[in-house]
């Protein structure tokens, strides 16, 4: 069974760094598949090095587009005012239904590049039945320690969700909480992102069109065990480089950060 792995990344200081990270997570689990999408009008050198480095070349794939303008969020802009990654995810979506159409056996799991992820958790995807969607513990987020699906007496299924942020939506989990069997996407063609929701419903949004709360199958030892963090980097603060570069000069000439 392969994992497809859906990055949509944008260029900022510490994309190199974030990226690293992920790489050496592929180098150790030889079933992930990167679909890495970047939020740009061209692939870039960087990634494509990357790649490279880390030898994962022929388990990637390299795909560019940009975020349109009006949705972009500008300079000062919380991040959450408007949603993140829905045009790079919808175009590995298209390549995956496109290219993989016969892998029924699949997995796809939307990966943004900052969160820390623990190897265990890809061994945990590879239980995913066909047909169902995998559900797990995600710490760090959603202004608690760990936002869990709450189970059944017998553990088997989905009763509901300890979120204390926006209770009431239908699938009131994160991003990393969840990957979904890949014959889902094929018989759902209808299931794609959108910008037309509220904040918090990029997940509600790709997962009603897939399935029901209680056929959700519960990972990650009966939803006990934490094996990703919605981590954030804090913006770098490059005042000096700034200052640097009023004079002409910089302290990254001919290197790559
Ligand atoms: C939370 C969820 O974890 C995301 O999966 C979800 O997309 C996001 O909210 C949302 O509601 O849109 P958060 O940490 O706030 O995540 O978002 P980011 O990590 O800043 O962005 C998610 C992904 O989109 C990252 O992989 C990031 O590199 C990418 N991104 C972000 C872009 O490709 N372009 C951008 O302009 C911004
Ligand atoms: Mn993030």
């Amino acid at each position: 069974t392969k994992i497809y792995a859906i990055t949509p990344t944008y260029s900022r200081p510490a994309q190199k760094a974030e990226l690293t990270r992920l790489s050496h997570l592929f180098m150790l689990v030889p079933s992930l598949h990167w679909i890495i999408v970047e939020d740009s009008n061209v692939t870039t050198p960087l990634v494509t090095n990357l790649l490279h480095r880390a030898g994962i070349e022929k388990r990637s794939t390299q795909l560019n587009i940009k975020t349109p303008p009006e949705f972009k969020l500008q300079g000062k802009d919380p991040n959450w005012i408007k949603p993140r990654g829905v045009e790079q995810r919808n175009l590995a979506l298209t390549w995956l239904r496109s290219h993989h159409d016969n892998d029924h056996h699949g997995i796809v799991f939307f990966m943004d590049d900052d969160n820390s992820y623990s190897v265990e958790l890809f061994l945990e995807m590879l239980k995913i039945q066909p047909g169902r969607v995998g559900v797990w513990p995600v710490g760090l987020v959603g202004g608690l320690m760990v936002e869990k699906p709450l189970l059944n007496d017998d553990k088997t299924q989905v009763v509901g969700f300890n979120a204390a942020w926006r209770p009431e939506r239908p699938f009131p989990i994160d991003m990393a909480a969840f990957a979904i069997s890949m014959d889902l996407f094929i018989k759902n063609p209808q299931a794609v992102f959108s910008y037309d929701v509220q904040r918090g419903y990029q997940e509600s949004e790709i997962l009603r069109h897939l399935t029901t709360r209680e056929q959700l199958q519960p990972l990650a030892n009966q939803c006990r065990d934490v094996l990703v963090w919605h981590t954030r980097t804090e913006k770098t603060k490059l005042t000096s480089e700034e200052a640097l570069q009023r004079q002409g000069k910089r302290s990254d000439g001919g290197m790559e950060v």
